[in-house]
């Protein structure tokens, strides 16, 4: 077996690293474990080099979903570059940090009042510090992923699989402390009665919930969260951090007549650079006054300065229609050339972060393997999910079907064959939290 340069490198990364890196989505575990390059060199637009000067094109996860433009947009590198010559952090502020707080006031008009963080998992922990705060109660309701934090991970202190249908299974809320049981209360994404069950049983302060993952929310749950939330006194936070800007010039929820207490952004919001805001009602973001959130970071240039420029970016040119056709269009590309060679395989509504699901039980892990496996001999970091950037042209997308065509036809080959195994190079990807050795 080839070893390559990156996988070296992830070895040693290991044995310093706990875990070799700071992002589960970055381990070539999740993907082809003996065979991913595992790091990057250089990359732009859609393409990428691994360190041994091998090209890709980027069919998969952009930057985990962080490079909404493209990689090393020129618009948002430039904003960069300038901020960087000014410079960056000083005992004054920097004027941009108002800017973009007007600017996301611009495009949330329910809010009254922002604060920044630099990633999604910190700026939901000051959310929901805020959300408390306010509400007075400690109890959450929630739905979908949130993060590492404590509160969150709290859910698996009532069992360890309490969040396993929340996009991660096996995570351990070992070193949560004991004290958080019995605070946080998992419901079933648009499912109305499931929350209904958690808010009549207990005293629930907020609700929290994804804007959009596989599903977009129906109007009657959102309605019906409105209406227990006006009832029972509860803070709505939704978590825009993954959906935000993929649909909209903000979340997911401006598609329905629907008004948050508090929106979360994160992820494309800097187009790679890191910023995060939690954007609310004035009553309530003035409960950041009442509670202490304050840190060093969260005040420095870079992020507010490609915020801006991304905003501008993605506004002005009404980026999420070409997120939304592109991945129709990769949607439509994988179900044809799936009924052609009789491969079993659905995909998904969202279609920014277009997903397909294999029907093979027990084997689609093996199968998405071989998917990735086959689509990097020809030239792609591909998996079951695109991240769809506004540099992923059409041409490009055509290019892509086409070599998913073929690869198709491998996998359909491998199903009837039953010689899924016999065809990898790799163990098979791992899904879900896994602890590295
Ligand atoms: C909906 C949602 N919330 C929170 C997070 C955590 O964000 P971060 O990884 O930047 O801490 C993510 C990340 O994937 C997410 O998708």
């Amino acid at each position: 077996m080839r070893i390559n340069k990156g996988l070296e490198l992830w070895g040693q990364a290991k044995k310093i690293i706990p875990g070799g890196n700071g992002l589960l989505s970055k381990r070539p575990e999740r993907y082809a474990p003996d065979i991913w390059p595992a790091y990057f060199d250089k990359a732009r637009g859609v393409e990428v080099w691994d360190l041994e000067g091998n090209k890709y094109i980027d069919m998969a996860q952009m930057g985990i979903g962080s490079a909404i433009l493209g990689y090393g947009d020129p618009d948002v590198d430039g904003a960069v570059k300038e901020a960087v010559e000014k410079g960056v952090n000083t005992t004054l502020n920097a004027p941009e940090e108002v800017y973009l707080a007007e600017k996301l006031l611009e495009l949330n008009p329910f809010a009254g009042g922002v604060k920044f963080a630099r990633t999604g998992g910190e700026a939901m922990s000051i959310a929901v510090r805020i959300a408390r705060s306010y509400s007075g109660k400690d109890k959450i309701a929630f739905s979908g992923y949130h993060g590492w934090s404590d509160w969150y991970l709290a859910t698996n202190l009532s069992g360890e699989n309490e969040l396993s249908d929340h996009l991660l299974p096996g995570l351990d809320p070992k070193g949560v402390p004991q004290g958080l049981k019995g605070t946080m209360f998992p419901f079933e994404y648009n499912n109305i009665e499931a929350l209904k069950a958690v808010v009549e049983k207990e005293d629930i302060g907020v609700i929290v919930i994804e804007g959009a993952r596989y599903d977009f929310p129906s109007r009657e749950f959102l309605e019906a969260i409105a209406e227990i939330a006006r009832e029972k006194n509860i803070v709505v936070v939704l978590d825009e951090i993954t959906s935000g800007w993929r649909m909209t010039d903000g979340g997911v929820y401006k598609l329905f007549d629907f008004e948050p207490d508090i929106v979360v952004y994160g992820k494309a919001m800097g187009n790679g650079y890191a910023i995060s805001a939690i954007v609310g009602k004035k009553e309530i973001m003035n409960e950041a006054q009442e509670t202490f959130i304050s840190s060093t970071f969260w005040t420095e240039r870079v992020g507010f300065a490609a915020g801006l420029a991304t905003l501008n970016k993605l506004v002005s040119n009404k980026v999420w229609e070409h997120l939304n056709k592109t991945g129709r269009q990769i949607g439509d590309g994988w179900q044809k050339a799936a009924d052609k060679h009789g491969l079993k395989l659905s995909t998904t509504d969202y279609k920014a972060l277009i997903t397909f699901k294999l029907n093979y039980g027990e084997k689609n892990a093996a199968l998405t393997t071989l998917f990735t496996q086959e689509m990097l001999k020809r030239g792609y970091l591909a998996g079951a999910a695109v991240y769809v950037s506004y540099a992923h042209t059409e041409h490009i997308v055509k290019n892509y079907l086409e070599v998913v065509d073929e690869v198709f036809e491998i996998m359909a080959k491998a199903v009837t064959l039953n010689n899924i195994f016999d065809k990898l190079e790799t163990a098979v990807k791992e899904e879900g939290f896994k602890r590295l050795n």
